[in-house]
């Protein structure tokens, strides 16, 4: 079973002349550990499409189904703990919290939700990010690439159903760009993490296992062996 399902996903804001249609009936089955970027110019419904897939915002018609769970049926308690549990964020800005070292972001969501750090996965990540040398210094003492990877870290964290990250180089060099690019392929293959990546770069998308383009709300077509586009 895929570990994503998407099914027939409108977002339309505003009504009547001033409607937006931000999304109109997108499908789409992503399988547990691919790595997909999504690429689209800009206003073309990228960023709408990873706000429903982890249910920052509700959806005007369709489903999102992560892991088995219909998303939007749940109830708004249910989709915080859902988002908290299941989903990893990855923006362009790193959003660290500058007065907590690099260990304390990383393990922030485990400790939000109350469970208990796996040290051994926590030093897995952390080396394989890099990190092992600045788990103790503040965000502000790292560069950008730096910074990045303790924002994946912690997307990553609490194992995740899905990471979603909205170009998560958009702010990086393109040499620093490319390392983030290869590690968050690493991690995909290393701990079969399911990664969906917003991107407007088509060099970028190329890391990517499978490209689906999308073009004023709609798929406009995917690379890869497996299309996975549903009708
Ligand atoms: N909250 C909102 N209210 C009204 N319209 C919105 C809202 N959010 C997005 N839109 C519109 O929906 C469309 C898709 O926007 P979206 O942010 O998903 O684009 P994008 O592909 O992420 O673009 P970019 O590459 O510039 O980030 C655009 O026409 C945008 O103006
Ligand atoms: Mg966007």
């Amino acid at each position: 079973m895929p570990i994503l399902q998407i099914e027939h996903l409108k977002k339309y804001y505003g009504k009547g002349q001033v409607c937006v249609k931000a999304l109109d009936d997108v499908s789409l089955s992503v399988e547990k550990g691919e790595f997909v970027a999504i690429v689209g110019t800009s206003g073309s419904g990228k960023s709408t499409l990873l706000h429903m897939l982890g249910g920052l915002d509700r959806a005007t018609e369709g489903k999102v189904i992560v892991d088995g769970n219909d998303i939007f049926a749940m109830n708004d308690e249910n989709l915080t703990i859902f988002r908290r549990r299941s989903v990893g964020f990855v923006f362009q800005s790193y959003n660290l919290i500058p007065i907590l070292n690099v260990y304390e972001n990383i393990v922030l969501p485990i400790e939000l939700d109350g469970a208990s750090v796996d040290r051994e996965y926590l030093d897995l990540l952390v080396s394989t990010l890099g990190l092992q040398e600045k788990i103790h210094q503040l965000p502000s003492s790292l560069s950008g690439g730096q910074q990045q990877r303790v924002a994946i870290a912690r997307a990553l964290a609490t194992k995740p159903s899905i990471v979603l990250a909205d170009e998560p180089t958009g702010n990086l060099d393109s040499r620093t760009s490319q390392e983030v690019l290869i590690l968050l392929k690493q991690l995909s293959e290393r701990f079969n993490q399911t990664i969906v990546m917003i991107t407007h770069n088509e060099e970028i998308a190329q890391t990517a296992d499978r490209i689906i383009r999308i073009e004023d709300g709609r798929m406009a077509g995917t690379d890869g062996t497996d299309a996975g586009v549903r009708s």
